[in-house]
C-alpha cells in the first residue's frame, strides 16, 4: 500500500490522475451527503429515520467511512504534492494542473478554498460526528442536534459561507478533473464546463438553503 502511494507520488501522471479520480469520487459523496441533509427540511423525524438507516448498516458503514476518510486524505497529500512540485517548477500554480483555459476566480483561489474547507470539515466533524462518537448527552437525536447548531448565528454564518467555498472549489476543481484525466475534448469541454458550473452552483445553494429555511419554519420535530 505505502509502495503504490509513493509510487503514485513520484509520478506527475499518477498524482494529477488519482487527484482527479478521489477529487470526483468526492463530489459523488457531497450530492449523496446534500440529498440526506435535505431530509431534515421534511421533519426531524425523517433525517433521524435517515440517519438510522445509515447507521443499522454496522460495520459496513464504518468500511464507507473509513474510505471517505482515506479518499479525503489521499486528495489532499496529492494536492500538496501538485502544488509544492508546481511551485518548485517555477511558480505556475495549480492552474498549470488544469492545463489550459482562462483564469477564473474559482482556479485563482483553489488552494485558499481547498485550506479553508478542510479547516471547517474539522469543525464539521467535530460538530455532529464526535459528539456521536463519544456519546454525549443529547446526541441520539442527531436532527436537534443539527438544527441548533445551524440556526445559531456563528453556526448559521459558517455553514453557508462552507457552501458558498465548496461551490467556488468545485466550479474549478470539476472541469480540471477532466483535463488532469485527458478526458477534455472540443466537442465536450462545453458540456463538462457547464456540468460543473451546475454541480457548483446546486450544491452550494442546496447546502446554503438548509439553515437558510431552518429559520425560516421549515422542518420540525415531528
Ligand atoms: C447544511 C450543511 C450540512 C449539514 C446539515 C451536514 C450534516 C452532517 C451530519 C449530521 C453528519 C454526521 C452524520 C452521522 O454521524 O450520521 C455529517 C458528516 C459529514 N459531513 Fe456534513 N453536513 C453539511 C455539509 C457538509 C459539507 C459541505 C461537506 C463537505 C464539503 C460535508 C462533509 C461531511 C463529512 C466528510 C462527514 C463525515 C461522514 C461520516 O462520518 O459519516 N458536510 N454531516
Amino acid at each position: 500500500m505505502l509502495n503504490w502511494l509513493a509510487r503514485v507520488l513520484r509520478s506527475s501522471i499518477g498524482r494529477k490522475s488519482g487527484m482527479a479520480i478521489s477529487g470526483l469520487l468526492l463530489v459523488g459523496f457531497t450530492i449523496t451527503h446534500l440529498l440526506g441533509n435535505l431530509t431534515l427540511l421534511q421533519s426531524n423525524a425523517a433525517f433521524n429515520a435517515y440517519a438510522q438507516k445509515l447507521h443499522d448498516l454496522g460495520p459496513l458503514l464504518t468500511v464507507a467511512e473509513l474510505g471517505l476518510l482515506a479518499l479525503f486524505l489521499f486528495h489532499i497529500v496529492l494536492a500538496i504534492a501538485v502544488s509544492m512540485r508546481n511551485q518548485g517548477a517555477r511558480s505556475v500554480g495549480y492552474r498549470a494542473a488544469g492545463g489550459t483555459g482562462q483564469k477564473t476566480i474559482g482556479s485563482r483561489t483553489m488552494r485558499f478554498t481547498a485550506l479553508l474547507l478542510l479547516i471547517f470539515l474539522v469543525i464539521h466533524i467535530a460538530d455532529f460526528r464526535w459528539k456521536k462518537l463519544v456519546g454525549a448527552e443529547g446526541s441520539e437525536d442527531l436532527a436537534q442536534l443539527v438544527v441548533d447548531r445551524i440556526t445559531q448565528p456563528f453556526g448559521m454564518t459558517l455553514y453557508i459561507v462552507a457552501a458558498l467555498v465548496l461551490g467556488l472549489h468545485l466550479s474549478h476543481g470539476f472541469k480540471s478533473a477532466f483535463q488532469s484525466l485527458g478526458l477534455r475534448h472540443n466537442k465536450f469541454n462545453r458540456s463538462i464546463e457547464c456540468l460543473g458550473w451546475a454541480l457548483a452552483i446546486g450544491l452550494a445553494l442546496g447546502f446554503a438553503a438548509i439553515p437558510v429555511a431552518l429559520v425560516m419554519g421549515a422542518g420540525g420535530a415531528s
